[in-house]
């Protein structure tokens, strides 16, 4: 989602309009705008594009005034609708704000402030946020800014707001963390919005916020930072900005799916966020909560979806199986509806989709359904046909992922999938505590495995140096890393039109090991821990066929390293979380060659990011 305003001299609203279409990149489904005409707020908003609100706006309201915010609005709470869409007011009507972000915390929030009279007219943490701040200025009889520090010291979650008070209508009081927030500081005029791009035309210096930092921007004043902890004043920092329009949009990096790669030790974080707590040995997920029973009760799950999404079914086959000894099948989508597939109300359905929206997913729900069968849905976006369609769910918050080739989406389902694993094995007693704790421990440490493993970029992209002109790859591995190789062929496929194949690693003799010469690379997983030994052998196989050799290996390894022709190290993790790890230099290999042929990596022919059609 984005965040603009503007206060100044100008008219803030063709600003902060041209801003928010500047923005629509970062994907969204709402958008609306407050501007300050003078004496009092007037607000706009909408589901739909920012097309949809400046048709609608400009019948709706004067758009004239000097001061304003805008917001496109990527549900995380609440299905996106009019009212759930930012901006909110607070009850009074005095307050108005926008907010990028998740409040953790807002229902304990929530259920405090309507106790102290307080009432909500949409289901999002932002409304919730705006009357926090507004109680906290009466209760303490403060000014914006103060009543500001003191609410988001109450908040936990990650967050970038701006928000106006219309009794003080000389400033906007902006605050971050986790969330970005860049202040553009033009003569007598300020603008603020998520990244730069929104005010690059109108001045090349800015101040990006820090986490924990917020400023309040007065209209002909300096801008003032503070630590929202300890309200302590910050020096400002004000950079000259050296980048073009296009390079903002893709964070500075050259594609969209490069910088996905690289958003995912924040992605996987913000899927477990609030889930997760590993001190008290809890996770906690609502849609999982409420239908224990059901989970419980299931004979057996049945995985529908599609792609990538099949793929992070299949590491879960292994995960469910594994610790929560419940069966599991995982289908095409596409295969099972047509299958006339036997499904009771015994069995469980999980149905996987990045876009909830893929036709075939979509379809195999409504057949599930009809057969009396339970639908828990994990989808990406929230809203989205699936998400409504199936009885419950859970959103893996991977934030919108615009390159086709999936990547952020497939690690956080994948966390989501290990999350309610996990949960079942504790509920049905099929894992000891302490196992469950240590499963904990790791999964939290996973993002910074995952940063890790980031750095290995620069090796990655020597080795598809080597190998970009092959016509063929194979990929291999066993276990929970069986759907990692597929996933790998699947990436390389995508996006550098290069023929590759998964296979299971002890199933290359029947088969693959046919193709092998010393033309052909052979990426094999070989981590630590999954069946480790037979990976070599099986890597003993190749190496006296003379294939090429791309190990994925454990930090230290030395066995692999003696064969392999290339070795690239993750760091070492359980073996049902190594997927997370030893995916992203899979992803990586992909995504440079694919470079490297200059390909169109965000866009490559003949896909879609959501196949709706069947
Ligand atoms: C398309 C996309 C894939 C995706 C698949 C399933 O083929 O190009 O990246 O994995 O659809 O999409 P879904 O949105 O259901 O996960």
């Amino acid at each position: 989602c984005g965040i603009v305003g503007y206060i100044g001299h100008r008219e803030a609203y063709p600003i902060i309009l041209k801003g928010l279409k500047r923005l629509e990149y970062r994907g969204y489904d709402s958008a609306g705008i407050a501007l300050y005409d003078g004496s009092d707020i007037k607000l706009s908003k909408t589901k739909g594009k920012v097309a949809d609100l400046e048709a609608r706006l400009e019948k709706e309201i004067t758009t004239n005034g000097t001061l304003g915010i805008g917001h496109t609005r990527w549900a995380t709470h609440g299905v996106p609708n009019d009212i759930n869409s930012h901006p909110h007011y607070s009850n009074s009507g005095n307050l108005v704000i926008i907010h990028n972000g998740i409040i953790e915390n807002y229902e304990s929030l929530k259920k405090e402030l309507i106790k102290r009279g307080y009432t909500f007219k949409s289901d999002t943490d932002t409304e919730v946020l705006v009357n926090l701040i507004e109680d906290v200025m009466k209760k303490e009889n403060t000014k914006l800014g103060k009543a500001v520090q003191i609410a988001l010291n109450q908040v936990v979650g990650a967050y970038a707001i701006a928000v106006f008070d219309k009794n003080k209508p000389n400033e906007i009081v902006v605050a971050r963390l986790g969330s970005p927030l860049a202040i553009g500081i033009g003569d007598d005029e300020f603008f603020i919005a998520s990244d730069a791009s929104p005010f690059l035309e109108y001045t090349k210096n800015a101040i990006y916020l820090e986490d924990e930092e917020m400023a309040i921007v007065r209209r002909d004043k300096e801008v003032k930072i503070r630590k929202i902890k300890d309200d302590s004043p910050v020096a400002p920092y004000m950079q000259e900005l050296q980048l073009n329009l296009e390079q903002i949009e893709k964070g500075g990096y050259d594609h969209f799916m490069l910088k996905e790669i690289y958003e995912q030790p924040r992605a996987i974080l913000d899927t477990f966020r609030g889930r997760l707590r590993t001190n008290e040995a809890i996770i906690k997920m609502s849609g999982v909560e409420d239908n224990m029973k059901k989970f419980l009760n299931a004979d057996r799950i049945i995985v529908v979806a599609c792609g990538t999404s099949w793929h992070a079914g299949l590491v879960s086959e292994y995960i469910f199986e594994d610790l929560a000894r419940i069966p599991v099948e995982v289908e095409y989508a596409s295969e099972f509806r047509y299958r006339n597939p036997v499904i009771t109300e015994k069995d469980l359905v999980i149905a996987i989709s990045q876009s909830g929206e893929t036709a075939d997913t979509l379809a195999a729900i409504k057949l599930a359904k009809s057969k009396g069968a339970f639908v828990f849905g994990v989808c990406n976006v929230v809203g989205s046909s699936i998400a409504r369609e199936t009885d419950a769910g859970a959103y893996t918050h991977a934030g919108p992922e615009i390159g086709v080739a999936s990547t952020k989406a497939f690690t956080t389902q994948i966390t989501v999938l290990t999350l309610i694993a996990l949960r079942l094995a504790r509920a049905k007693g099929t894992i000891s505590s302490s196992d469950y704790r240590h499963h904990l421990i790791e999964l939290e440490l996973i993002p910074s495995k995952v940063e890790k493993v980031l750095k290995s970029d620069d090796y990655v992209k020597t080795i598809a140096n080597i190998y970009k002109d092959v016509k063929n790859f194979l990929y291999l591995g066993r276990g929970y890393n069986f759907p990692v190789a597929l996933e790998g062929a699947l990436k390389l496929k995508e996006i550098s039109y290069i023929h590759a194949e998964g296979y299971p690693a002890a199933e290359m003799k029947h088969g693959p090991i046919a193709l092998i010469d010393e033309n052909m690379p052979i990426v094999v997983i070989a981590t630590k821990k999954g069946h480790y030994d037979k990976v070599v052998s099986n890597i003993q196989e190749i190496k006296s066929r003379k294939g090429k050799i791309i190990g994925i290996v454990t930090e230290g390894d030395q066995q692999v390293k003696e064969l392999a022709d290339h070795v690239i190290e993750v760091p070492e993790t359980l073996e049902s979380l190594s997927p997370l790890v030893t995916t992203i230099p899979l992803q990586l290999l992909s995504y440079h060659i694919a470079v490297m042929l200059n390909k169109n990596v965000d866009q490559p022919r003949n896909l879609a990011k959501s196949v709706t059609v069947e």
